[in-house]
């Protein structure tokens, strides 16, 4: 199965750049940068990626993406970050960036927008990995906040295919961010958001009414309503899960209970992603082969997901069809 994971052509449609920072590139990024951090060693800073809930894991979060100051630093996590979509057989992903983290610290909008378009661009030529840019607004901020980072996008508007809402979930419902999600799709960015990780299903019909979302990161618990599980179902999207995250920040502890086959059965599109391989634990091919082994999941299973992470990207049909068909040429051989 292993072998089956790794070579199976497939895209990640969950990941945030900024929790992609292996320890050992901060350190050698916040060392050039002259930036102290508090910790002595790689192995320290390892250690204190255990987190209890989503909150605690976004404090070391930012922590971590304060060293990033330059666009050579921007370019370096994101090419790194590339190279291991390559030897992991991603053909295709989509790359949320959250923009607030490092404008609210005085990081121009064009460093952060550069260094990670130009390494996607150097990615496609090397690997052939095609790539979007996902614009996530920080739910914990303001909306005025908010709206001034769409304002900063625009010049930029043609690197960047879609919104994204990510952050601190509870208490920081959808509905906050309804004017500036309209404002976002006026200017042609597609409108997705994270719903239902910590959050109730309340905020997944937010995300699917107010916001218009074309598809739910997360999305675990819609399952507490069976109406809404109807509704994602009748309006065909799909949910990014999650799988080593939802266990490292005890969304789901124990894999083995994972809900990913009941959505599976109950007709939802799942796909597989890492959310944030550096914090919890491994890439893409790891939670793949973690869920295959909690699950029992079979070769048909993950080439169902494999082949939901192309259709419900954001590509357009004729690229999908391609990976489809390198996929579909693939399953039939193996
Ligand atoms: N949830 C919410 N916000 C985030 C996450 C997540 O899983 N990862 C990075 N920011
Ligand atoms: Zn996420």
């Amino acid at each position: 199965m292993e072998k089956f994971i790794q070579n199976l052509p497939k895209a990640e449609l969950h990941l945030h750049i900024e929790g992609t920072f292996e320890p050992e590139l901060l350190f050698e990024i916040a060392q050039r940068n002259k930036i102290s951090i508090p910790y002595k060693t790689v192995e320290e800073l390892r250690k204190a990626y255990q987190f209890d809930c989503l909150q605690d894991f976004l404090d070391i979060y930012y922590q971590g993406a304060s060293a990033l100051q330059t666009e050579q630093d921007f370019y370096d996590l994101t090419f790194a970050y590339l190279q291991k979509c390559h030897t992991q057989n991603v053909r295709h992903t989509e790359i949320m960036f959250d923009p607030q983290t490092h404008t609210d610290r005085g990081i121009a909008f064009e460093t952060v927008i550069n260094g990670i378009s130009r390494a996607c661009e150097d990615a496609q030529k090397q690997f052939g990995i095609t790539s979007f840019l996902i614009m996530s607004y920080l739910r914990h901020l303001s909306e005025e906040d908010c709206f001034k980072t769409l304002e900063q996008s625009i010049p930029f508007k043609h690197k960047i295919k879609a919104v994204g809402l990510d952050s601190s979930e509870k208490g920081n419902p959808p509905s906050k961010f309804q004017r500036v999600f309209e404002a976002s799709a006026k200017e042609g960015y597609i409108p997705l958001a994270h719903a239902g990780e910590e959050g109730p299903a309340e905020y997944v019909w937010e995300a699917l009414d107010l916001l218009k979302i074309k598809r739910i990161d997360h999305g675990n618990n819609a399952l507490q309503d069976a109406e809404l599980v109807k509704e994602i179902i009748k309006r065909d999207m799909a949910l990014t899960v999650c799988p080593l995250s939802n266990k490292a920040l005890k969304v789901q502890p124990d894999l083995t209970q994972h809900p990913l086959k009941k959505m599976m059965n109950l007709g939802l599109k799942v796909t597989v992603n890492s959310d944030d391989p550096a914090y919890f634990g491994g890439q893409v091919n790891k939670n793949y082969e973690e869920i295959q082994k909690a699950l029992q999941l079979t070769k048909a299973d993950l080439y169902q997901i494999a082949r939901n992470s192309f259709e419900y990207s954001l590509l357009d049909s004729d690229t999908k069809n391609q990976y489809i068909s390198e996929l579909d040429q693939y399953y039939k051989m193996n």
